[in-house]
């Protein structure tokens, strides 16, 4: 698979063929323990490329009733309305990524298996575009692979510098460090990131 061809008919195919291999079935845990220990369920929550939504589910059902589902695949959409069918349609967002519009809108995007998904050429887009519709006081919490995978991706790895120098171009990094709340086949090479906008 070309890097460049990771489009929505790609994504629509992996699903419609059940190769899903990235799916947990359930929460991913290092998320529901940020969801667990967050106060304020009225921040606005972005998930985006959310695949079944396992995360935006699990922090629906917990009162943090502004959380909106994105992905760009109609499979992913159908599989996580199958879910959580009472799940707002208006907080399910079936588009790009690269094109949100709502800017300066969110206060918290959840990073969960998204940022590894996409080619790493537009790891930097993602960088800005995720500027770009946090509020102010916006922050990124989620998990990135530490590893080079040897297989032809997705998923594509990093390291810890890669990350670090990508993001702090726009955010302050809070935390960017090994997890122990990986699910077991992710032990040992999942980072947990905090960061939060800078201020210019
Ligand atoms: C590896 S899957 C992860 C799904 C989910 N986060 C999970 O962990 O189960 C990547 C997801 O990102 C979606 N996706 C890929 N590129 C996207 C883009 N540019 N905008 C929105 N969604 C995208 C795919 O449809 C897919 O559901």
């Amino acid at each position: 698979m070309k890097k460049n061809n990771l489009n929505k008919s790609y994504w629509e195919n992996r699903y419609f063929q059940n190769q899903i291999g990235w799916d947990l079935g359930v929460v991913s845990p290092a998320i529901k323990f940020w969801f667990d220990n967050e106060k304020n369920k009225s921040l606005n929550i972005l998930i985006p490329g959310a695949g079944n939504g396992y995360e935006a589910k699990y922090g629906f059902e917990n009162g943090f009733k502004n959380i909106f589902y994105l992905d760009l695949s109609e499979n992913a959409v159908k599989g996580f309305k199958k879910n959580c069918p009472y799940f707002p349609n208006e907080q399910i967002l079936m588009i790009d990524f690269f094109d949100v519009s709502q800017i300066g809108f969110f206060d918290v995007i959840i990073e969960q298996t998204f940022f590894c998904a996409i080619n790493p050429k537009l790891r930097k887009k993602y960088v800005d575009k995720a500027y770009q519709i946090l509020n102010s006081n916006g922050k990124i919490f989620g998990l990135l692979f530490e590893k080079i995978f040897n297989t032809e991706g997705p998923p594509f790895g990093g390291s810890h510098k890669d990350y670090y120098e990508l993001f702090s171009s726009k955010f302050d990094i809070k935390t960017l460090e090994k997890t122990k709340k990986s699910v077991s086949a992710r032990k040992g090479f999942e980072l947990w990131m905090e960061a939060k906008k800078k201020e210019w």
